[in-house]
């Protein structure tokens, strides 16, 4: 398995670019199920996730070209074979998206159920209830979900219990297709959410109220191609923000949207950075200064996101100050913070509570990636700690950081991956 080895004490200065926002990414190319028309999508990211839809989506029978410049040209019109296994399933759960466009389309799905997951038990619940009150008949045997609409999906008026992400986006989808009017009350507010609906509405959809807890969606017959570009990764901004922060350095992140973070801007302030907010970039400057403890309290958009929860107890191990952080969406999402006592950290986790005295210095270890965004928040101790600090099965950071080591290394860090090689069974 790769690893990351980082000597840390570097002050990063610099600029990086941001890349398109997996979790826009993600849903969008599934959505390209909805039409046999072909669609060309630019500003993909170039991740292990996106390989991973990629390959779901050409084992249903759809043809995928990768341009310059990472543009996706999509074209579902062969179709034939309705299934997402669970050997793909598994490595992402994500791939639960593709059930709302094979039934709106093809009125049948075969999705295996992705199971347990390292940050909660992670249900997908909500996602079936609600096929099942736009006229699914849905069956769970032998892991999978097999799930069937004979006389095609009706609209219908449903009301999330929970706030849940890829559950609005699902059942958006399938109501794209659907017979009527849907409305989906206490959907969530995610800015990928929004992408998804811009996306939808020029394939030709009627999608109203996205970025509301009401969205209003008028079934259309058929959504024909399109071309479109996806929104910038709010998550991997941030992360470069804080890698400026933790460092007492000075990032500039470009290609992105201020916008996107709201909450977030906020909390670097808090830790005494300055920033310089344009309309596609964002300049943090500590001016070498420690930052100070923020505490943190993860809730759904516009709250602050669980997504960025590990990367800001990072920055709080060495901060001025005592923090206390608050995890609402995950029950078991602190699994980063025994790493990080491996390096000196001081954090008391109990609950769904994490309180973290800040330490005057962080020393390099060994460490362990658990999921995507504990692994950033090791690098990003790394990057600050005395030492040198290999951070294992990296492939979790793969997952949602494009390049990530030649992006810190572009801001100064010392920062490589050791390949290792798969060694053979014989
Ligand atoms: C999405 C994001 C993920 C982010 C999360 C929360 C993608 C691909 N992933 O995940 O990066 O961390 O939003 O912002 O966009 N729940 C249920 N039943 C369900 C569905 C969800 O109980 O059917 C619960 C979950 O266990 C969790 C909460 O609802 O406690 C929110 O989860 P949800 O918003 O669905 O997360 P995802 O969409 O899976």
């Amino acid at each position: 398995m790769d690893k990351h080895v980082i000597v840390g004490g570097k002050v990063l200065n610099g600029e990086v670019k941001i890349s398109g926002a997996k979790n826009s990414a993600l849903p969008i190319l599934v959505a390209c199920l909805l039409s046999e028309e072909p669609i060309s999508i630019a500003n993909i990211p170039h991740l292990q996730d996106v390989t991973t839809i990629m390959e779901l989506l050409g084992r249903m029978g759809s043809h995928l070209t990768i341009k310059d410049h990472m543009i996706i040209e999509v074209d579902t019109s062969k179709v034939t074979d309705c299934v997402a296994p669970y050997e793909l399933v598994r490595t992402m759960r994500a791939s639960i998206l593709v059930l709302g466009p094979l039934l709106a389309r093809f009125n049948q799905a075969k999705v295996a159920l992705p199971g347990g997951c390292a940050i909660g038990s992670r249900p997908v619940d909500l996602h079936v209830q609600g096929m099942c009150r736009l006229g699914a008949e849905i069956e769970m045997r032998e892991g999978y979900i097999y799930a069937s609409a004979p006389q095609g999906l009706r609209g219908a008026e449903i009301y999330f219990e929970k706030v849940t992400v890829t559950g609005t986006e699902n059942l958006m989808m399938a109501a794209a297709l659907a017979r009527g009017t849907t409305i989906l009350n206490n959907a969530a507010l995610e800015p990928e959410v929004v992408d998804l609906a811009n996306f939808l509405n020029s394939m030709g959809a009627r999608i109203e109220g996205a970025g509301t807890s009401r969205i209003e969606i008028e079934g259309v017959e058929k959504l024909s191609g399109c071309h479109y570009s996806v929104i910038p990764d709010r998550i991997e901004t941030a992360t470069y923000l804080v890698a400026g922060a933790i460092t007492g350095g000075r990032v500039t992140v470009k290609n992105t949207d201020p916008r996107l973070l709201p909450s977030v801007l906020e909390k670097l302030e808090a830790t005494g950075a300055s920033l310089d907010i344009k309309p596609r970039s964002i300049t943090l400057d500590m001016r070498g200064n420690r930052p100070k403890a923020v505490d943190i309290d993860t809730r759904p958009f516009p709250g602050f996101p669980t997504d960025l929860q590990a990367q800001f107890m990072a920055l709080n191990t060495i901060a001025e100050g005592t923090a206390v952080i608050c995890e609402h969406i995950f029950e078991n999402r602190f699994m980063h913070a025994e790493e990080l006592r491996r390096m000196g950290a001081d954090i008391r986790v109990q609950g769904n509570q994490a309180v973290c005295h800040g330490v005057n210095h962080l020393t390099g270890a060994p460490v362990r990636a658990t999921d995507l965004r504990a692994s950033a928040s090791l690098v990003l101790a790394g990057l600050v700690a005395h030492g040198e600090t290999i951070v294992d099965r990296i492939y979790h950071i793969d997952r949602g950081y494009e390049c990530i080591e030649e992006k810190l290394s572009q801001l100064g860090a010392d920062i490589h991956r050791i390949v290792q090689k798969k060694t053979s069974s014989k």
